[in-house]
């Protein structure tokens, strides 16, 4: 096996690549990433050749990485001698679209295969670190600053851990930094449960979810310092709305009526 070969949970990163990929050739996109056309090109010159090629069914998740990036360049703005742990980064590009200043020291976290894969596709940076490692093998700590506020990024990555290691993680960057703001995404009970069937998780590596929370403010009871700040919609975000083809939002819209389906994933905030 090639080290930078993708298994199991690590493919997921591909179909919010894609959908990164085809934002980016909207006339007026939601993120416009063009280090995700460029890498999705090379990952998969016919990824938008398939029966559903250049759908953009997959925006939403598109809102979920802006939503996400606009959290982090408030925080950043406010504090540029952060440490930002972008965990679970797939191929995000997402500290070349914020460019933080060098005061910023930011670390990419994921598997080694991912990480390989990284260096292949993404150009190195200053102040910028790649980390190969299980996000739940908390070791990867001792290896960032302390002592600076720190900034937390999880983009589709929870849902995929254990409730049990997604307290230890929450708990432990808490513990290791005085002050921060934790980003990350949620999925519903429901949607944890039915992850087992979900045809793009069982396409893309059979991955399934770990854990669901129906209240993902409960999850500051985790820690003294925690606290609940607020939350970003998704599937019925304006900008989806405002920016989608005609054809993709009617499709949101109608989705939106299955009941659940619009919190079936939460993008929440917190600070500490
Ligand atoms: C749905 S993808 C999201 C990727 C990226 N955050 C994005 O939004 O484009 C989930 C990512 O989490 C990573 N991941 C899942 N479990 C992990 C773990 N235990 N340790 C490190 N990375 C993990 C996967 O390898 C994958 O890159």
């Amino acid at each position: 096996m090639k080290d930078t070969e993708l298994v199991g949970v690590q493919q997921t990163l591909n179909p919010v690549l894609k959908a990164k990929a085809l934002d980016n050739r909207l006339p007026d996109p939601i993120l416009g990433d063009e280090h995700a056309e460029r890498v999705m090109r090379r990952l998969d010159p016919a990824y938008d050749k398939d029966r559903f090629g250049r759908s953009q069914i997959g925006l939403a998740a598109v809102v979920r990485a802006k939503a996400h990036d606009d959290w982090a360049r408030s925080y950043l703005a406010d504090h540029p001698d952060a440490v930002v742990l972008h965990l679970g980064c797939g191929l995000d590009a997402r500290v070349y679209r914020i460019d933080p200043p060098p005061t910023v020291d930011w670390y990419d976290l994921d598997y080694p295969s991912v990480i390989a894969l990284r260096r292949e596709l993404l150009p190195p940076r200053e102040h910028y670190t790649l980390i190969a490692s299980d996000v739940t093998d908390l070791t990867w700590l001792d290896r960032v600053p302390r002592g600076r506020p720190a900034l937390m990024i999880a983009e589709g990555l929870v849902p995929y851990l254990t409730e049990p290691d997604v307290r230890r993680l929450l708990t432990s960057v808490v513990d290791a930094f005085p002050t921060g703001r934790l980003q990350f995404d949620t999925t519903p009970v429901w949607a944890w449960r039915f992850s087992r069937w979900d045809p793009t998780l069982r396409r893309y590596g059979g991955a399934q979810f770990h854990c669901g929370f129906d209240d993902p403010a409960a999850l500051a009871d985790w820690h003294p310092r925690l606290e609940y700040v607020d939350e970003k919609p998704m599937y019925d975000a304006p900008i989806l709305m405002a920016k989608a083809p005609a054809g993709t939002r009617r499709l949101y819209r109608v989705l939106n009526l299955v009941p659940g389906m619009k919190r079936s994933t939460r993008i929440v905030r917190f600070r500490f």
